[in-house]
């Protein structure tokens, strides 16, 4: 049974993702500092695959302790790196934080791969490293444009760091998984996505509007290039994201020839527009959403979706829910999580 050491492994990508990896049989350690997640997600994850993974409160930006993660737990193989700070707009407000903990975290994981002989290592970018494309559906060899925040700087700089470390030490590899947007939850409700505070994501706010949180959407513009002039994203429900990480994991400890980065894109290849995904909303839930149509978000893209032909062929995954079926879970896990807050 290999060991796979998942850095925001109780986060809301990497919770998913730790349920995929126990359930085809990967011992878990999972190090993460809380901040941005909950020690109960732990419980979460047993109800689901009947097994607590290791967890570690370690931050990945002090190497000392993360190091002495690689002893307790000796034969780490592989390295799935989820943890990180990810809202744009704080981003922008505090950008030498989100420069410290993501680039940080990111040159002491590949430091100590290397020292350790850990050498397989599943990075979390994201499609905001293409900024506005100029082809749609967009491929991985579209240009990297500048970043639009110091969050998608991160990314594209913790790119290079990878590349640059792999061609340094030809032991090391990396698959580097670019997300659209992930949405959803498992559809036991037992983890779901646990946002800090008010929602910068769509479908939280959506759903919190949904259950009588919040007042009213803010629809972000509705003068876009677009068929209903509201932006278009191509949204990814999070377990066929974590699937994806352990088809990853797999390829990578198979292949033990195989050496470099690769880049993939995770979306469904499928754009929908904010106005359309509060249709299939209200569709499937039966709860109108009230809303209001207001400027654009600062930084936000017009339009955006994936070509996931490379994942698919090369991965042989496929991002098959329907847009359905994310917000079902979405909505479920909205139901649960304000239950157990009451
Ligand atoms: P999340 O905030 O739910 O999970 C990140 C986890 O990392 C949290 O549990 C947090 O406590 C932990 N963490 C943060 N900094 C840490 C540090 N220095 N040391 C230890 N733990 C730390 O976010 P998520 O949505 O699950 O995102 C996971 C990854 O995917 C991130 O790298 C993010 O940038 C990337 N990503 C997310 C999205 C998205 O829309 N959710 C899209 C593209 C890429
Ligand atoms: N939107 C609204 N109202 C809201 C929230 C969002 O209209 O209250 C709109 C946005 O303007 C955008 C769309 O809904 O057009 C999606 O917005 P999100 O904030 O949910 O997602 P983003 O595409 O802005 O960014 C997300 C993550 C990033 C990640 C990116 C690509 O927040 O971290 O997806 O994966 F990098």
């Amino acid at each position: 049974m290999s060991k796979i050491l998942v850095t925001g492994g109780t986060g809301y990508i990497g919770s998913h993702t730790v349920v995929e990896l126990q359930n085809s049989g990967y011992e878990v350690i999972i190090v993460d500092n809380l901040s941005n997640s909950s020690i109960d997600v732990l419980d979460g994850i047993t109800s689901i695959t009947g097994k607590k993974p290791a967890f570690e409160k370690i931050d990945c930006r002090d190497k000392q302790d993360l190091a002495g993660v690689f002893k307790k737990y000796s034969g780490i193989e592989a390295i799935i790196h989820f943890a990180a700070s990810k809202a744009v707009g704080e981003s922008v407000e505090k950008p030498l934080l989100y420069y410290r903990n993501n680039l940080v975290s990111v040159l002491n994981i590949l430091e100590l791969m290397g020292e350790q002989n850990a050498c397989s290592l599943v990075f979390s970018s994201s499609c905001t490293v293409y900024g506005q494309p100029d082809v749609l559906p967009v491929t991985e060899d579209a240009p990297i444009k500048p970043a639009t925040s110091p969050y998608g700087n991160t990314k594209q700089i913790a790119e290079e760091i990878i590349r640059d470390a792999i061609h340094a030490d030809k032991r090391l590899k990396c698959i580097a998984l670019r997300y659209f947007n992930p949405v959803g939850a498992h559809p036991s409700a037992a983890i779901g996505e646990l946002p800090n505070g008010v929602p910068n994501n769509l479908i939280p706010f959506v759903t919190q509007t949904a259950i009588g949180i919040r007042d009213c959407l803010r629809v972000f513009g509705n003068d876009y290039d677009t068929p209903d002039g509201s932006a278009i994203r191509d949204y990814i429900w999070v377990t066929d994201l974590a699937k994806a990480h352990v088809i990853a994991v797999e390829r990578l400890l198979a292949n033990k020839n195989k050496k470099g980065i690769e880049f993939f894109n995770l979306g469904t290849g499928k754009g929908l527009s904010v106005l359309e995904i509060l249709e299939v909303f209200e569709q499937v839930t039966g709860v109108e959403i009230n809303r209001q149509i207001v400027a654009r978000r600062e930084g936000d893209v017009e339009k955006v979706w994936a070509d996931p032909t490379f994942a698919n062929k090369e991965l042989g995954w496929k991002a098959e829910t329907s847009t359905e079926k994310m917000l079902e879970t979405a909505w479920k896990w909205e139901i649960a999580l304000t239950a157990k807050r009451r």
